[in-house]
Formats: structure tokens, C-alpha cells, sequence
């Protein structure tokens, strides 16, 4: 199992410097390698613990009773990865130590399921497609969102919602933070969703499982599946369609796709794999 990187190390993101992940010496990521001194930072975000409705209660209140490793009423608490371990009452993150105890900035325990949708279309040149000069591949482009959080370019994604379908989210994300679909009058909302309905019928998923996420602890982390909608023909709606930054996102942009692409997360495997899965100059 690959071990994760992002979430080792330095400060928890958005403490403002002040909460310090416990030190995890590079070869002690895994969970098999005895680590006596072990000292992991305990830390749940104030805004967590104030009990946001997508937010589970602290381990331990009464009647917080979670079935872990599966599907939780609503509340979806399988990993895509297989079965998580449950140490002294918590899950424990499958890539191995962070640092810090406790949810961190996550709202549940074990894993946090999001969903990434990977818009694409070929750039174009003068109506033709765009190759470039030294692999001779055709440019991809894909919608790319500044985060709000952390300022970093990322996949439109988001979390999905108690009983929500991925289909469902992938959408509604990308229509959220790409489009601004929030602030559209109710017809507009309408019309959007009717242009895109096809091409979102006809995603390919890429990527499933853990995302190696700068905010995971030791018993919550981030997983995401992403699907790649491609529009192939260069006079299609994604030549037309006006991007407008909303919700978690403050910009949005057609992004070329290439290897010097810096992403948040995991985000740039992804791509990387959309662009293998196309064709695509990397
Ligand atoms: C983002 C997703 C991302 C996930 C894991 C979520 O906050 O919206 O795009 O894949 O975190 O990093």
C-alpha cells in the first residue's frame, strides 16, 4: 500500500501555524513499524466540534453508536479501500501515522467520501485542434477552481452528501463552484442542468479510493471517486458554456493539461490519468 506524504509533517493546515503535527520520522509512516515514542498531537477543528449537521458527535456521547465499515443509515462509513481497523474505539487511517488524533478539520470519523468530476475537452487553434510541438499529442483542458480554502488549483469536486448518489454530486459540484449555479434564478439552474445532462451521463470513473489529503488524521482522512466527462467534438456546449466561480471556489479556468501542472492533493495523478485514458500530450 502506497503511504501517504501530504499529511506528515509541518502545521495542520488553517491553524495558523499553532497546531504542530507530532513528529512521524520518515520510515515510521506505516502502522507496522514499532514507534514506542510515538506522540500524535490531539486536534479537532472549534468549527467541528460546534456540530455542523455534516459533522458526527465525539466518540463516545450517547447515542453516537456509528457502524463502522459500512453503510451507516445515510452516512456512508465503507472505505473504498477494504476494512479499516477500529484501535481503542476510533478508526484508524489504512495509509499509515499523521501526527494528530482526532478529526482534524474533517467532519467524520474514518473516511470522508468525496466526489471529483474531471471535465475535458480538446483545445483548439484556429478551429483545429491544438497539438503539441514536442510529444505531438493533442492539449487537453480541463476545468480547473482556485480553492477558497488554501488557495491551490483542484478538480471542481466536493463532499457528498448523506444519501446522495456520486452521480448526483458530481454534478452538482461542478455546477456549484464552476458554473455558480447558486446564484442562478431557478430557470437558468434549469437550463444549465438540461445542456449538461448528457455529457454527464457519459463519465468514465478514474480513480477510486484514499487521497493522500494535506487535512487527514490518524482516524479521519479523505477518499474520492472521480469520473472523467470528455467532450470530443469541438463546436459541443464545453466550447460555449461561460465559467463563473462559486461556493468553495474563488476562480475558475480551462486549465492545459501537462506535466507541470502543480494540484492540489492527489489531483494531478488524476488528471494524469485522464490523460493517459485520451490520448493526451502529459
Ligand atoms: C475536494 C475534492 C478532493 C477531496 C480530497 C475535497 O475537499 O472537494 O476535490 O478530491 O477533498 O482531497
Amino acid at each position: 500500500m502506497q503511504l501517504h506524504s501530504n499529511c506528515v509533517g509541518g502545521y495542520y493546515p488553517r491553524t495558523d501555524n499553532k497546531v504542530k503535527r507530532g513528529e512521524v520520522p520518515k520510515g515510521m509512516v506505516a502502522w507496522s513499524e514499532p514507534f514506542k515514542d510515538y506522540k500524535p498531537t490531539s486536534y479537532t477543528a472549534p468549527s467541528i466540534l460546534a456540530g455542523p449537521s455534516y459533522a458526527d458527535p465525539v466518540i463516545g456521547s450517547p447515542g453516537f453508536k456509528p457502524a463502522w465499515n459500512a453503510l451507516d443509515g445515510k452516512v456512508n462509513r465503507a472505505s473504498h479501500e477494504g476494512t479499516y481497523m477500529i484501535v481503542d474505539g476510533c478508526p484508524r487511517n489504512p495509509h499509515g501515522r499523521t501526527g494528530v488524533v482526532g478529526r482534524g478539520s474533517l467532519g467524520r470519523w474514518g473516511p470522508n467520501h468525496a466526489a471529483d468530476p474531471v471535465v475535458t475537452r480538446w483545445k483548439t487553434l484556429n478551429g483545429t485542434k491544438a497539438v503539441d510541438d514536442k510529444t505531438g499529442n493533442p492539449v487537453l483542458q480541463f476545468v480547473c477552481i482556485q480553492r477558497r480554502d488554501c488557495g491551490a488549483w483542484a478538480i471542481p469536486g466536493g463532499m457528498v452528501d448523506p444519501g446522495e448518489r456520486v452521480s448526483v454530486t458530481l454534478q452538482r459540484e461542478f455546477q456549484e463552484e464552476a458554473l455558480n449555479s447558486l446564484e442562478m434564478t431557478p430557470q437558468q439552474k434549469k437550463h444549465t442542468e438540461q445542456q449538461l445532462n448528457n455529457l454527464f451521463r457519459g463519465g468514465e470513473e478514474v480513480y477510486k479510493g484514499y487521497v493522500d489529503d494535506p487535512r487527514n488524521t490518524d482516524n479521519a482522512w479523505m477518499e474520492t471517486v472521480a469520473y472523467n466527462f470528455h467532450e470530443d467534438n469541438p463546436d459541443g456546449i464545453l466550447h460555449g458554456i461561460k465559467l463563473h466561480a462559486g461556493d468553495d471556489a474563488q476562480a475558475v479556468r480551462w486549465q492545459d493539461i501537462n506535466g507541470q501542472m502543480n494540484l492540489y492533493a492527489t489531483h494531478r495523478d488524476i488528471i494524469q490519468k485522464v490523460a493517459a485514458r485520451l490520448g493526451a500530450h502529459w
